[in-house]
């Protein structure tokens, strides 16, 4: 009898030990080893790839612009860079129940007048796929579906059925019956979606590939996942509001940091095609604690409420929360609005959330979140139309965002009437409508406030 030989795959990084440890040797991640049956070195899985191609100088090599196929739904082609390119991969990630098999379905619908499409289900059964097109009101004549989970079925449908376009929903549900480990292990996920981008590479046709995300937001199981494809999307926002984001982490044939907006309806989601004003909450009346920021996603400029509270703390560790922005940049903030502006918040809880479900990582939040906590803490609203951007720095001083401009037009058009915005950001041009005032300390946004 051949003896298996087991080893351990981390499910942070995908590196293997021979033996089981508590911590990852290669990322230090605690506790994601799982025991995997390592795979005969199978020197034919890799056959195909073996031919080899001659050293070129990179001159000669003639650089083609890649033929797009769009999915005619705008948003999501605006966060694919201008929609699916030939044997390009795309793994999109969310939540469940947000929308992924909605979106794919929709997508598929739409391009089947054009193309031949595949769908693969092997989350739900066929019946489930067609009644979801029915509500989604989608004909699916031209929507050729495959309910199968074996990977190697999944491979031979692909080569017979010749789709232009093909969906894996999902990738953790595939398994290939080379390898023994478990369905939605590890190292049949890797292993699966490394043959499936072998073989979009081989045939040219794209493949989207829809993943799990786990309680953390990661994509489930490997890391590794998201550098064998080439484009990363993540599905955000919130479930009990309405609306969807697509955004594009990693991109090899378009830009990082697009987003895609869409609204959950009866008939499926629909793209939102101007949102800058979708995070903004209505008040009848300035309230204290709120600052509107605008911010920039991708080529487009966002509006987005930027609410704070802060209440004495009973407890001698107050607590600072945020929803939507960074946590630790919180505590660093607190401390600049302490040392630079000689405003405490040792005794005080401080929560800041940004509107809507969105999510804001850039550093130009800095300035509208202190803003916001100012506001919250004299219980005085800032002035109404007033809208806020800008990094603040270690030794208080407020830095540059980038496409100042594009944020500032946007704000005028949406009526805001003032804003505080970084020195280096001030327009040479008025903005018709739009007073400026550009400071280049925190005492001087603070001043201005008084
Ligand atoms: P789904 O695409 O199944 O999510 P995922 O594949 O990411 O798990 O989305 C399911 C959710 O969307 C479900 O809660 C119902 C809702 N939905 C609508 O509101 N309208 C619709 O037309 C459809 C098809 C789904
Ligand atoms: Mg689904």
């Amino acid at each position: 009898m051949v003896k298996t030989k087991t080893q351990y795959v981390c499910a942070e990084c995908g590196g293997a030990t021979p033996k089981w440890q508590g911590k990852c040797p290669h990322c230090g991640a605690w506790n994601s080893l799982s025991e995997t049956v390592q795979a005969p070195a199978g020197a034919h899985r890799y056959a195909p790839l073996a031919a080899s191609t001659p050293v070129r100088s990179l001159a000669e090599i003639e650089a083609r612009e890649l033929p797009r196929l769009p999915t005619g739904l705008d948003e999501f082609d605006r966060v694919l860079g201008g929609g699916l390119v030939a044997g390009g991969v795309v793994l999109i990630g969310g939540d469940p129940g947000i929308g992924k098999s909605t979106l794919l379905l929709q997508a598929l619908a739409s391009m089947s007048a054009r193309a031949r499409v595949l769908y693969v289900t092997g989350e739900e059964s066929a019946e489930q796929v067609a009644l979801r097109a029915r509500r989604l009101g989608v004909a699916g004549e031209g929507v050729d579906l495959l309910a199968e989970i074996r990977l190697e079925a999944i491979q031979a449908a692909l080569a017979e059925q010749q789709p232009a376009v093909a969906v894996v929903d999902s990738i953790q549900t595939v398994y290939s019956s080379e390898l023994t480990a478990a369905p939605g292990s590890v190292s049949q996920v890797r292993e699966c979606a490394a043959q499936l981008t072998r073989l979009a590479k081989q045939t040219g046709v794209p493949i989207v590939m829809i993943g799990h995300v786990t309680k953390d937001g990661a994509l489930a199981g490997p890391r590794v996942l998201e550098h064998i494809v080439d484009t990363v999307l993540y599905f955000e926002g919130d479930t009990h509001s309405s609306f969807r984001l697509v955004r594009a982490f990693k991109n090899r044939y378009g830009a990082v940091n697009e987003l895609g907006v869409f609204a959950m309806t009866d008939r499926g989601l629909r793209g939102v095609a101007n949102p800058s004003a979708l995070f903004l909450s209505q008040h009848s009346e300035q309230v204290a604690g709120s600052c509107v920021m605008a911010t920039q996603e991708g080529t487009r400029p966002l509006l987005v409420e930027i609410q704070a509270l802060v209440d004495t703390a009973h407890v001698p560790n107050p607590r600072r929360l945020t929803v939507g922005l960074e946590g630790n940049r919180l505590a660093m903030l607190l401390a600049v609005l302490h040392r630079h502006a000689g405003v405490s918040t040792f005794d005080q809880d401080v929560f800041v959330n940004a509107v809507g479900g969105v999510r804001i990582g850039e550093p130009a939040a800095d300035l509208p979140v202190l803003l916001a906590i100012m506001s919250s803490l004299r219980d005085r609203p800032l002035p109404r139309g007033l809208v806020a951007f800008g990094e603040v720095g270690l030794a208080g001083e407020i830095r540059p965002a980038p496409r100042g401009q594009e944020r500032l037009r946007e704000a005028a058009k949406l009526g805001f009437g003032t804003a505080i915005i970084p020195k280096a950001n001030a327009p040479r041009q008025a903005i018709e409508g739009l007073e400026i005032w550009a400071v280049d300390r925190l005492e001087d946004a603070l001043e201005k406030l008084r």
